[in-house]
This record gives structure tokens, sequence and C-alpha cells, in this order.
């Protein structure tokens, strides 16, 4: 008999105060709301989550990821600082492990990243002109060169505009290139898979139109000067401040470009300063995410290449354990910190079309 029938079976008892395997009471057993359904197998498109090396090893983490998602993105490891040895070796080290993992579990990978303000990596500080340049290219080449044919969607530019909006950000890529920075990585990346697609990601574009402006507008002048971008990457990292309207706008100006759209790091924080909700910042998150989900519906499909959140559970986000963890323990995600689907992962389910 299986375990689950056993187990109903029992519920079925609960008069008679049987108790489960798991020591919970039948009664609380039967008010367990029903088991969620793959998520992944709801949605019309890639469905993913980020990953870090040693989640590969938590079964749990492996239970859920392997349940509801069939995307993963390094969350940090296949970045430059991981990858970009002192020498200037590369070590693939990790970045293989989520590769094989994704392999061995039938599932994509999105390449995250390869040029950001954020990591630079120690050698190109030491380069100047044509050496700067060629180990630029040279970088890019060689990481996505490893993963061609088996990755399909590279971050390959990630964050180029500053949080007041207006300009480009100032980072060692833009000093040592100029803006070019962007097209030269566009193209290096082209040439070194031409069947990926290829990606510009950047945050606070549902905040901040500003931003969204400037860096539609800089995609715009990379494709004129001949630079092949395929898509552009919202990471929606937000929160129940965000105004109502807010994501839809910016979901539609994006589409708008006619590029292909990465929903590229899902969380939805409870803890921002100026809630709309303030009384029930979880009903708010509900709201949020339905707003995010119906506009993507909205998109084109030929647009959509999917939605990644950015972590599986609680504890596993970067709100909670990152460079900047929230002074209180944060809940943006669609599981809790013991692994059950929180009423976020059953509006998600609600909300995809099945
Ligand atoms: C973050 C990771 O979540 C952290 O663990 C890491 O320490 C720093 O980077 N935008 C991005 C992601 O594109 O790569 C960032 O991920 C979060 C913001």
């Amino acid at each position: 008999m299986l375990r689950r029938d056993w187990l109903t079976g029992v519920a079925g008892l609960a008069g008679i105060g049987a108790v489960t395997a798991l020591g919970q009471s039948a009664a609380a057993f039967a008010q367990q709301p029903p088991s969620l359904p793959p998520l992944k197998s709801l949605a019309p498109w890639p469905l993913g989550t980020c990953v870090q090396t040693p989640q590969l090893n938590d079964p749990q983490w492996v239970q859920l990821a392997t349940t509801h998602f069939n995307r993963l993105t390094p969350e940090f490891e296949m970045k430059m600082e991981t990858v970009l040895q002192a020498d200037g070796s590369l070590n693939f080290e990790r970045p293989d492990a989520i590769v094989d993992f994704a392999k061995s579990h039938g599932m994509a990978v999105h390449g995250h990243c390869l040029i950001w303000y954020a990591e630079d990596g120690g050698r190109f500080h030491e380069l100047k002109g044509d050496a700067f340049l060629n180990a630029y290219v040279d970088y890019i080449r060689n990481v996505m060169g490893r993963y061609a044919g088996f990755i399909r969607t590279w971050d390959v530019v990630n964050e180029p505009v500053t949080d007041e909006g207006s300009t480009l950000r100032d980072c060692l890529w833009s000093q040592k290139l100029g803006e070019d920075y962007i097209g030269l990585a566009y193209t290096a990346a082209h040439e070194a898979d031409p069947n990926a697609l290829l990606f510009l990601n950047e945050y606070n574009l549902e905040y901040t139109p500003k931003k969204r402006a400037t860096l539609l507008r800089a995609a715009e002048r990379a494709l004129r000067n001949g630079a092949p971008i395929h898509g552009i990457g919202t990471q929606t990292h937000i929160g129940g401040d965000v105004p109502p309207g807010a994501i839809r706008a910016a979901i539609r100006d994006i589409a708008s470009l006619g590029l292909k759209i990465h929903v590229s790091e899902v969380d939805i924080t409870l803890h921002e300063e100026r809630l709309v909700n303030a009384v029930e910042p979880r009903a708010d998150q509900l709201r949020v995410l339905d707003e995010l989900v119906e506009a993507y519906h909205e998109v084109p499909a030929a647009q959509r290449v999917g939605m990644t959140f950015w972590g599986v559970r609680d504890i596993d986000s970067w709100q909670n354990s990152g460079p900047h963890p929230r002074p209180i323990f944060d809940e943006p995600l669609l599981f809790d910190r013991f692994g059950r689907p929180k009423p976020v992962a059953r509006e998600l389910a609600k909300l995809l079309p099945g």
C-alpha cells in the first residue's frame, strides 16, 4: 500500500485519534492543504530557480528544485570572481557541478553572468589597450565556449545602468573600453555560441522608469551598431511597496522593444519601508505576484523565455544570507524555511495556465 494511501486511510480514522508516520494527529494531517502540483508542469514557459553548489547535496532542496523547476541559474558561481583566477586561468569546477546536476535531472541552465560592474576580476586591472580587449573577448569566448550547445541563454552584461537611472555606470569595463564595452561583449558572445540567446539583465526596472528608459536606449543603440542582443532580463527583486501597475507598465515597455523577456531573479520581500499594505504584507505579496504573472502572460508568447525565482526556500534567499541580509528574517520565496509551499506558491499554481 502506498504511503499516501496509508496516510489517507489513517486520516479517515481521525475520529479515533490515530497518529500518522509524521507524528501529526490524523486531524492535523487531514487539515493539511493538498500537495502542490509541480509548478513547472503548469507554466507555459521555463520556470527557474537560482542555485548554489552546496544545495546540490541538500535532499530537500533537490526534491523541491527538481519537482517544481526546469531551469537553474548559478546564483554566483558562474561569475567572474569565481571563475577567473589570479593567474588568469579559469576554474570551472563549480559551474561544471551545476551543469552536470542539470544534465542528470533533465534541467536547463541559464548562464549568469559574464560582464558585471560588481565583479571585474583583479587581473583585468593590470591590463591595458589591446591586452585588455583581448583578455575581455577571450574571457567571454572561453566561458561561453565551454557550455556551447547546452547553455542556450546567457546574461552577457549585468546591471549596466546607475541606480539613479539616467546614465550607464562608470565601471572598469566602460573606463577601459568606453560605452562600446556592451556591444563588444555581445559580439564576442555571439561568436562564441551563435545559437545562444543573449540577454541584458537589470534590476529596479519597475521601480525606476528612468532607469528602464536608459537601459532600453542602451540596448537600441547597441542593436543599431550591430550588437546581437536578443533579450532583456528584468530581475524583479521587488516588495509590497511596488506601486500597483508599475510591474505591468515595466513589462509592457520592455516588450515594446520586440526582444525576448526573461523575468530573471524574482523575489518579493516582506520588509520594504513604504509597504502598500503594511497591515498584511503577505496579502501584498500575492497582489504583486498576480500583477507580475498576469502582465507576463500578456507578452507575446514568442518573446517569453520564462520566469526564474531567486531561490527555492526562504532560507535559501540572499535576502536572508547574501552580502546584505535583512535585519528580520524575510519570506520572499515560494517555499518556507521547512520546505513547505506557501500561499504565494499556491497562488502561482492558480495563476499559471496549467
Ligand atoms: C547575488 C547573490 O544572490 C548573492 O548570493 C551574491 O553574494 C551576490 O549576488 N542581481 C544579480 C545577482 O544579478 O547576480 C545578484 O545575486 C543579486 C542581484
